[in-house]
């Protein structure tokens, strides 16, 4: 038997991988695993990930905390230089920073609107785009990958996020179409669309109310939560050649959600 088949097929030793808002959340989970895959890691984030690279320090990875916010292009493109100059190249794009607000058509102004659409579709875009330009001009195969939702297929309830559903689902088909776009020059461009995952965002009580908690819990089929560590065997494949031929695909983690 072949004793390094799994690591021949998805180590990520050698590669640079930059994760936005990385600073908590799922983002920290994903630097910290693929960093433990092998990879360079380089975060965006727009108050300090020092808790993340601290993390991946500890294990023996590299981090390189950078303050870029994802909407605003200047930065965008000053954060990859910065990645280039200290890692010499990129292979691996993770847009996981997003924002979601729970306010009805009405409560919501078009200013809130405008924003989460900005952050979760723009900033993956601008993100992206940057990326591929320097990938493409060091002829590098080069894996995105775009943390969207199971909201971007479905209406969840009882909370109102019609921002946040929509940006999601733009996310999608946003995937599919730089996929198509990018694939002569070998990056392959997918998403991840996970159910309700424990984080800051789905269960801390400055954002989530006791009550509204209460009400998801019988909606789970598998009568909880994921955890973020639960996404990351999948964005590992997605980043590593044993993905190879997956290209503009949705991967839904989602705890049966959808199927009910
Ligand atoms: N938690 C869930 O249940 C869940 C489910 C499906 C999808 N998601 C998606 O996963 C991703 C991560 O979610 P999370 O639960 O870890 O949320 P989180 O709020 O804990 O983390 C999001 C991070 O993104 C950062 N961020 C926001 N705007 C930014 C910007 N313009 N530039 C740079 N960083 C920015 C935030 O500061 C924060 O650190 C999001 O895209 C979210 O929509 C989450």
């Amino acid at each position: 038997m072949k004793k390094d088949f799994l690591l021949d097929m998805f180590s990520l030793e050698g590669k640079v991988a930059l994760v936005t808002g990385a600073g908590r959340g799922i983002g920290q989970v994903i630097a910290r695993d693929l960093a433990r895959a092998g990879a360079d890691i380089a975060i965006f984030s727009r108050s300090g990930a020092a808790a993340t690279v601290q993390l991946i320090e500890e294990e023996g990875g590299r981090a390189l905390d950078i303050l870029a916010d994802c909407t605003i292009e200047e930065q965008v493109k000053a954060g990859i230089e910065k990645i280039l100059e200290v890692y010499g190249r990129l292979d691996i794009v993770v847009n996981n920073a997003g924002v979601c607000y729970h306010k009805d058509i009405f409560e919501a102004t078009v200013a809130e609107f405008r924003e989460v659409i900005d952050i979760n579709l723009t900033g993956s875009y601008i993100v992206a785009k940057e990326a591929a330009r320097v990938m493409i001009a060091a002829g590098t195969k080069g894996s995105i990958i775009n943390i969207a939702s199971m909201s971007g297929s479905i209406v969840n309830v009882p909370q109102p996020q019609a921002a946040y559903n929509a940006s999601k689902a733009a996310v999608i088909h946003m995937t599919k179409s730089l996929a198509v776009e990018l694939v002569e020059h070998g990056i392959r461009v997918n998403s991840i669309s996970p159910g309700y995952i424990a984080t800051p965002m789905s269960i801390d009580p400055d954002f989530v109310e006791p009550e509204l908690l209460a009400a998801w819990q019988p909606l789970f089929p598998m009568h909880r939560m994921g955890k973020p560590e639960e996404l990351t065997g999948a964005i590992i494949w997605l980043c590593s050649e044993a993905s190879a031929y997956t290209n503009g695909a949705d991967i839904l983690i989602d705890g049966l959600y959808t199927a009910l």
